[in-house]
């Protein structure tokens, strides 16, 4: 199994290229299922992620082209079988968002049902709730979730008691071909829902408050192909500016969106990086001088995004002055810091809070991602560490970033892949 080995220490350096984004590229390619003529996706990134969605849609008999510049055409046409297997669901949850396009296109789906996994339960009712307000008929058995609808999906109001992406996600793409109004209330307001819906709308929507808590869909009867470009990630993005902020370093990223990352900019600054911004590109000087520990709070958009929360575990570990972090969007996403104190960390953790301690310096160890954004944590934290840190398990890590040691080591990081 591939690992990263870390040697720290050096402040990172430079510029680098943020790739299109991973939350934004699976919905869409989710919703070319929506389509009756081919859809062209630009900007998709290279991914794990990425990879098992095309090979769920080719599992199903969808046709996909794949070019070599991060394009892909898919055809959903030739669709031959609806159903998303056990073994390509429990690698990757977000397969439940061809849910929703299949039974709206199709009129039935067959999903395995996503277990729990590492941060927390993570359960769907809400994506199935929706879908029966809009007169699907759905059970659950041996494990799999059966949707079908006679005719069209109906329009229907629906409010959703828990802010949900994914949630939000399913049900947008439904309504789209729906019959009728669809008005979904306290709706997820991530940009990239706000992506999803542009791609929607150039396929043929009518789509209004994309962005808002309500989202207005009046369906149509048919979705046509189109071509559309996955917004920037803003996740890699925040992710790169914190590893600078924590080696005391200056980065510039380009290919960004600045306007998607206030929150993440703004704890930043708290922390004392200068960040200086354009249309497309963000620049961190940390002057040579160590961050200050910042207190976050989880929440959904436009609040500070949980998938950034574990980074700025690992900042605030090597920073001045004490800090906290609440985690209120999944339980038991504070995993990384047993990791962090083996390499030094002073960090406690009650329920859903962090309390940490920062030091001058932490030391570099082996230790084990468990999830996504832990692993990037862990990749900071043994750039920041003097010494060799040793990161295993890093296929979680593979599923979300794309070529991150190639585009840590053009920021002079010394890090390199090792197997066995
Ligand atoms: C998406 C992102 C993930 C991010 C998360 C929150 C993708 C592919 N993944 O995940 O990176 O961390 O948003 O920003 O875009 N919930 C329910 N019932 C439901 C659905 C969700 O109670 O039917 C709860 C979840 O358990 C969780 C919270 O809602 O506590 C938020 O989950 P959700 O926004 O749905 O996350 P995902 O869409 O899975």
């Amino acid at each position: 199994m591939d690992k990263l080995l870390i040697r720290g220490g050096r402040p990172l350096h430079g510029e680098i290229r943020i790739s299109g984004a991973k939350n934004s590229a699976l919905p869409i390619l989710a919703a070319t299922l929506l389509a009756d003529e081919p859809v062209t996706i630009r900007n998709l990134p290279h991914l794990d992620d990425i990879t098992t969605m095309v090979a769920l849609l080719r599992s199903m008999g969808v046709e996909l082209v794949v070019d070599e510049k991060l394009g892909v055409e898919v055809n959903a046409n030739t669709i031959n079988e609806f159903t998303a297997p056990y073994e390509l669901v429990k690698v990757m949850r977000a397969s439940i968002l061809v849910l929703g396009p299949m039974l709206a296109h199709f009129g039935r789906a067959r999903v395995s049902f996503p277990g729990g996994c590492a941060i927390g339960a993570r359960p769907v009712d809400l994506h199935l709730r929706g879908l029966e307000a809009m007169g699907a008929k759905i059970d659950v058995d041996e494990g799999y979730i059966n949707a079908e609808v006679k005719g069209r999906l109906k329009g229907a109001h629906f409010f959703m008691d828990t802010v949900t992406v994914g949630g939000t996600e399913n049900l947008l793409m439904a309504a789209t071909l729906a019959e009728g109004r669809t008005v979904l209330e306290n709706a997820a307001r991530e940009p990239e829902i706000v992506d999803l819906a542009n791609c929607l709308i150039a396929m043929g929507a009518k789509i209004q408050g994309h962005g808002t808590a309500t989202i207005v869909i009046d369906g149509v009867e048919r979705l046509h192909g189109c071509e559309y470009t996955v917004m920037p990630d803003r996740i890699e993005a925040g992710t790169y500016l914190v590893a600078a902020a924590a080696t005391r370093g200056q980065v510039r990223l380009k290919d960004v969106s600045p306007q998607t990352l206030d929150a993440v900019l703004a704890k930043l600054e708290e922390a004392g990086a200068t960040i200086r911004t354009g249309d497309d590109w963000i620049e961190l000087d940390m002057a040579g001088q160590r961050p200050r520990g910042v207190n976050i709070r989880t929440a959904p958009y436009p609040a500070f995004p949980t998938d950034m929360q574990a980074q700025f575990t690992a900042l605030n570990a090597v920073a001045a002055g004490s800090s906290h972090i609440i985690e209120t969007v999944f339980e038991n996403r504070l995993i990384q810091a047993q990791e962090l104190n083996r390499m030094g960390a002073r960090i406690t953790v009650e329920g859903n809070s962090a309390f940490i301690e920062g030091v001058e310096q932490l030391r570099g160890a082996p230790v084990i991602a468990s999830d996504l954004r832990a692993s990037a944590c862990l990749v900071i934290a043994g750039l920041a560490a003097q010494g060799e840190t040793l990161v295993d398990r890093i296929y979680h890590i593979d599923r979300g970033y794309e070529c991150i040691e190639e585009k840590l080591q053009s920021l002079g990081a010394d890090i390199r892949r090792v197997s066995g």
